[in-house]
């Protein structure tokens, strides 16, 4: 009983008795790890972990590449795009009809549409403190009388009175309303008298806020 490996180890013993102040040797303990088992385990776990990051790499890449008739992340991406370039589409449309609107001499207004009142017209009496006051009128010259007031200085005793009147500024872009002067021509001069009135561009129109012209006969001329 002196040796361990000298022991009979009988597979139907279930129980050795051994006193171990006899034993001189005991078996053989692994205590180092060879460098070929190193590189298998390395190998191996190297492998395990290729295997486990592949099976979830894969499906994201295919699912991050797929455009097939399932994709929604990317469209949906470029509807929201569309959407949001429509709206401001019809911001943009819904302002400039607003400022156009906004003048509400551009839809209430008179029109007038008098040939005697065309720069073309000859002369005679007539005298617009009977047509205006103080009071602005908006008035839209229209037709054959002309669609706008004259801008260059006519004649005297034309456009059937006897100082004809005419737009001595200029005229304001669209949507944009200015107080201007009317000048009335008399003799040699082209401004003898003179009111301011306020002119809107309506777009494809003027209107015109006219008062009443300082004396008689003085008349507001069309061209
Ligand atoms: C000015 O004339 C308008 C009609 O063009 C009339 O309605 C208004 O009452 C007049 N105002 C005055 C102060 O006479
Ligand atoms: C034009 O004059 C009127 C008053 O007569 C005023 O209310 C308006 O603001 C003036 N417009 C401009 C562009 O100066």
């Amino acid at each position: 009983m002196a040796d361990w490996d000298a022991l009979p180890k009988l597979a139907s013993s279930r129980r050795i008795t051994v006193n171990l102040n006899n034993v001189t040797s005991a078996p053989a303990r692994i205590t180092t790890v060879t460098t070929d088992s190193k590189i298998f385990i390395a190998v191996a776990a190297t492998g395990v972990v290729v295997l486990l990051m592949a099976s979830v790499l894969v499906p994201i890449s295919l699912a991050l590449t797929y455009t097939g008739p399932f994709t929604t992340t990317s469209l949906s991406s470029i509807t929201t795009t569309t959407d949001t370039t429509t709206t401001t589409t019809t911001t943009t449309d819904t302002t400039t009809t607003t400022t156009t609107d906004a003048l509400s001499e551009c839809s209430s207004y008179t029109t007038i549409n008098d040939v005697t009142r065309l720069t073309t017209a000859g002369s005679g009496s007539g005298c617009d403190t009977a047509v205006f006051n103080s009071t602005t009128a908006c008035v839209r010259f229209s037709g054959a009388g002309g669609t706008q007031l004259a801008t260059s200085a006519p004649a005297s005793n034309q456009c059937t009175t006897q100082a004809p009147g005419w737009y001595s500024g200029s005229l304001p872009g669209s949507g944009v309303s200015n107080n201007e002067t009317v000048c009335y021509a008399w003799s040699l001069n082209n401004c003898k008298w003179s009111n301011t009135i306020q002119v809107t561009n309506c777009g494809s129109f003027y209107v015109w806020g006219l008062i009443s012209p300082p004396v008689c006969n003085l008349r507001y001329c069309t061209a």
